[in-house]
């Protein structure tokens, strides 16, 4: 228990602890005892933890790979009886920060209109808006959305407006080289980033920000009160670097359509990285219907490289993957995204394989985002 409990503590106990995003929490030895048949096969089968990625491609911190050592460990622990080993139980012990909030308390707190969410309905989509009321403009390093119910707001899709502006211009998954603040939108089991240091985004007094949520009715009415908080850099202190982001996207212009009962549709799409730059992070979004998506590079010099394969995607886990370190990129890089989804009868979250599936917001149609985000290297000259 005293080896295995650590491994459970660092990979599971985040969701499954009291208050948690999972069904149950692992928080005595009693408790995991109980489990203990179940969690020999979700480790077995790689299910837990949600949002594998293939470990022999990139170093990424949130990569949710187990060792193999500890899934040995943690089997044979179970094998044999998932005994307690002493009076010291160790997951009673782990103490959770008090704060919801990533980064201690933040600068800002807005309320997001509450929206009261029906008891049933296959997916509700509603437009909010937040107002930045504040007396001048703000560099923000970090942001993030806190559920008011977390039982149904399943994620959010934002845009930030400066004040006068309300252009429609989709602005997903980051805002190419601009100024504006990517305030990061929700999305189950991740966590946010701060940026680094000396890097932030700008929120003008007055911007408003666009926000779609995203409902997933769960059997009962409630009412969602959902907060956005929001980390400053000090009044008068401007980061001199931006972070960047463009999406390798399919969009309905140029989207195929995904034939009924095909169990492997792909697609590809691919973006440019102009100048030398760090990659931070990718971020892969499709819906239901979404099997895998892989990244790799085109470099200038004719040789390529894999970035990423997220071999199981899971509409429920829609996570932005971190690298260790960022991986560095020559200008005139080419990034592409390949997506697969499988429309066939075999996918348990397909909703109906009879169907040509287009483009579209809602969770039975589909999408294709790979977003990308980077730093350019040398940002000099810029303030
Ligand atoms: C990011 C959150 C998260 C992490 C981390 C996580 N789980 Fe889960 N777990 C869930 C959720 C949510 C469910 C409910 C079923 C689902 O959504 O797949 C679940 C369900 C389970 C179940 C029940 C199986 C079932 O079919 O419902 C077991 C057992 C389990 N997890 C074990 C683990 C173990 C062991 C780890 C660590 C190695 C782990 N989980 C890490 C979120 C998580």
């Amino acid at each position: 228990m005293a080896d295995i409990a650590p491994v459970l503590a660092e990979q599971c106990a985040t969701c499954h602890r009291e208050g948690g995003v999972a069904p149950f929490a692992m928080d005595s030895h009693t408790m995991v005892q109980g489990w203990s048949p179940m969690i020999r096969e979700v480790l077995m089968t790689r299910r837990m933890p949600p949002g594998q990625i293939d470990g022999h491609i990139g170093e990424f911190i949130n990569d949710r790979l187990v060792d193999n050592a500890d899934i040995r460990k943690i089997i044979a622990w179970v094998d044999a009886g998932a005994p307690k080993d002493g009076d010291h139980d160790p997951l009673a012990e782990i103490v959770w920060p008090e704060s919801k909030w990533a980064f201690g308390e933040p600068d800002m707190i807005l309320d997001i209109p509450a929206t009261t969410v029906p008891a049933t309905g296959n997916g509700v989509f509603v437009n909010v808006e937040v107002q930045f009321d504040m007396p001048e403009d703000r560099w923000v390093r970090g942001s993030q959305i806190i559920a008011g119910d977390r039982s149904v707001l399943h994620h959010t899709v934002n845009r930030l407006d400066f004040p006068g502006e309300d252009n429609r211009r989709r602005n997903r998954g980051g805002s190419g080289n601009s100024d504006k603040a990517n305030i990061t939108a929700y999305i189950p089991g991740a966590t946010p980033d701060l940026d680094p240091p000396n890097t932030g985004g700008l929120v003008k007094a007055g911007s408003t920000l666009r926000l779609n949520m995203h409902y997933t009715p769960n059997g009962r009415e409630t009412v969602d009160r959902s907060q956005l908080g929001v980390w400053f850099y000090p009044l008068g202190e401007v980061p001199e670097e931006r972070m960047s982001g463009e999406c390798a996207c399919v969009f309905p212009n140029t989207w195929t359509t995904i034939p009924a009962h095909d169990p492997a549709f792909e697609q590809t799409a691919s973006i440019i990285i102009e100048n030398d730059a760090h990659i931070h992070s990718l971020l892969p979004h499709m819906h239901f219907r979404g099997k895998r998506m892989r990244f790799y590079a085109d470099y200038p010099d004719g040789t390529s490289e894999e970035l990423i394969n997220i071999a199981k995607y899971n509409y429920n886990w829609q996570l932005s993957y971190t690298y260790e370190e960022p991986k560095f990129v020559p200008g005139g890089t080419k990034i592409t995204a390949v997506a697969a989804w499988d429309n066939s009868a075999q996918n348990p979250a397909n909703p109906d394989p009879d169907r040509n599936v287009d483009w579209g917001n809602e969770s039975w149609d589909e999408m294709f985002f790979g977003a990308v985000n980077w730093k350019d290297i040398d940002q000099g000259g810029e303030d």
